[in-house]
């Protein structure tokens, strides 16, 4: 395995992902992490990340220089390199203006006689984030790219397989980025490309069946990307021994509930419980409009639904979630600004317990779920699923939440739907559905005055939801979607698009 020492930069789990990408196994550590930890884990190399501005800076980051005798190689990113040049004795100049800055597309120069550079090209661009710079390479170190402004692009020390890169590899605008990483991972570290996702099939199987034994595990299933790829390794490994108890509190995308107890009944050998608690729930939520009162609803009453059943019935045994790699680093950051209340993960209640909780995805990007569910026969449908807020419809329906409100925005939604579908759109989208604000406009069906609902259509494109643009979809393909609207779905009498990026606009409504 490779370690990429987080050392607070924005692209770590870029680098991991790229790392991976090259059928290399790697894990994000923190900086922090000790040198006994490190030698126990023996990594066949080791990526140091970007991180923040100076190694002058006294809150920065600063790392052991034992580090650098362990005999393990080193590639140090940005940041992780100047990191190296100054724990190593080499001068790193702190930006006093910004003639030395260079922020993006950078044209360098390479070595190509260097063996990170050998499938690069002479010239080429390389993206860059730096103020401070190298101007002297440690003792034993050569220079080995350069920019216009930046004498050490990039240096190295193959004697003690140390190198370190001014830019960010991991970037797609970087040319030949991931050639420079795979250099590095094989051609320096000697790793072979051989962690696959038949292999962590195979492998995490074995490892389920001998943990679980005779023994039951249950597992809360919403339908979700993560969830139900978990559900499918864990049949896979006991079969009926697993137990999924999915919840459908009514508040789904329409038909969704069905298409998921069928999925799992009819696919997967497993004991599948649904509870219908449409009811409960709507009357839970009578009266109530305010977003977080909501949402805090929506969470408790999914919480005691879903552990009294468990409680039960299978209160033993194992206890499995489909948590996956980015939840668990980013569970261990600090508190972002509370804008809304996210309900991802379920705590276990604490007189229920378990012989131990079973997270097979632990280790895995989503990307790599992905591949996992489609090599496990999840229908494409299920895999590809967009995002679903744990609230589902209740936080688009606006205001009150009530059942003849969230037919209609079902109705509207699975038009959207099939018509994104039907021209190819949708999978240009990170996200879209509909949403029903709760306001009623004036219109004319016929010769008669309506005073109907109004449906406004939400359709994003992002890469992380930290940000998002909002989708420019084509005025002929919005222009069907809401004549069949207010064609079909009764009570709507008007649509709009909603033209909010994020931020200042949040994904959902609400
Ligand atoms: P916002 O509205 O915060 O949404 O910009 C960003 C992404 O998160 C999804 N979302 C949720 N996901 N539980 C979830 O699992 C929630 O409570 C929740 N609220 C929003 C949203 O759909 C978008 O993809």
């Amino acid at each position: 395995r490779v370690i990429v020492l987080d050392f607070g930069g924005q692209y770590n789990q870029l680098i991991a992902r790229r790392v991976r990408e090259c059928n290399v196994y790697c894990e994000i550590l923190p900086y922090t992490v000790s040198l006994d930890k490190i030698k126990e884990l023996n990594p066949t190399g080791i990526i140091f990340t970007g991180g923040p501005n100076s190694v002058y800076d006294e809150s920065s980051p600063h790392i052991s220089k034992e580090i650098f005798e362990l005999n393990i190689p080193i590639l140090g990113i940005c940041y992780g390199c100047q990191l190296m040049a100054y724990t190593l004795g080499g001068v790193v100049t702190p930006a006093t203006d910004n003639s030395s800055c260079e922020y993006g597309k950078t044209m360098t120069n390479y070595n190509k006689d260097d063996v990170i550079f050998t499938n690069a090209c002479e010239h080429g661009v390389s993206w860059m984030s730096h103020r401070d710079y190298i101007s002297t390479v440690p003792d034993g170190f050569t220079v080995t790219a350069t920019t216009a402004v930046c004498p050490v692009a990039a240096m190295s020390c193959p004697e003690r397989k140390l190198y370190g890169v001014q830019f960010h590899p991991e970037v797609n605008h970087t040319e030949n980025g991931k050639d420079m990483l795979r250099s590095f991972l094989y051609d320096v570290c000697g790793c072979k490309g051989e962690w696959q996702m038949d292999s962590f099939i195979d492998s995490t199987v074995a490892k389920l069946k001998e943990q679980i034994g005779d023994k039951g595990v249950v597992l809360g299933l919403s339908g979700g990307v993560d969830s139900s790829v978990a559900a499918a390794l864990l049949s896979k490994a006991v079969g009926k021994q697993l137990t999924c108890v999915f919840v459908d509190q009514g508040l789904m995308r329409k038909d969704e509930g069905d298409f998921v107890e069928q999925t799992f009944t009819k696919l997967f050998d497993m004991n599948f419980v649904r509870i219908n608690c449409q009811e409960e729930f709507l009357s839970k939520l009578k009266g109530v409009s305010e977003p977080e009162a909501k949402r805090k609803i929506i969470g408790t009453e999914f919480y005691n639904v879903f552990w009294n059943k468990i409680r039960e019935n299978y209160g033993s045994g194992y206890f499995a979630q489909g948590t996956i790699y980015p939840d668990r680093i980013e569970s261990g950051k600090g508190d972002a600004a509370k804008i809304k209340t996210h309900h991802n993960q379920v705590e276990v209640p604490q007189d229920i317990t378990f012989e131990g909780i079973i997270e097979p995805l632990q280790d895995l990007f989503k990307d790599e779920v992905r591949v996992v569910g489609e090599k496990l026969g999840l229908p494409h449908e299920l895999v590809w699923r967009q995002p679903f807020p744990g609230p589902g419809l209740g936080v688009r329906v606006i205001g009150e939440v009530t059942a003849d409100k969230v037919k209609i925005l079902q109705e509207a939604d699975a038009i959207l739907r099939e018509e994104m579908d039907k021209c190819g759109y949708a999978s240009q989208m990170s996200q879209f559905f509909a949403v029903l604000p709760g306001v009623k406009t004036v219109g004319v069906m016929g010769d008669s005055r309506t005073y109907d609902e109004l449906v406004a259509i939400r359709a994003v494109t992002t890469d992380d939801f930290m940000t998002a643009d909002w989708a420019k979809i084509p005025y002929d393909i919005l222009g069907r979607v809401s004549s069949r609207i207010i064609n079909e779905v009764e009570h709507v009498n008007r649509v709009v698009y909603d033209i909010t990026s994020k931020p200042p606009g949040t994904v959902e409504w609400e």
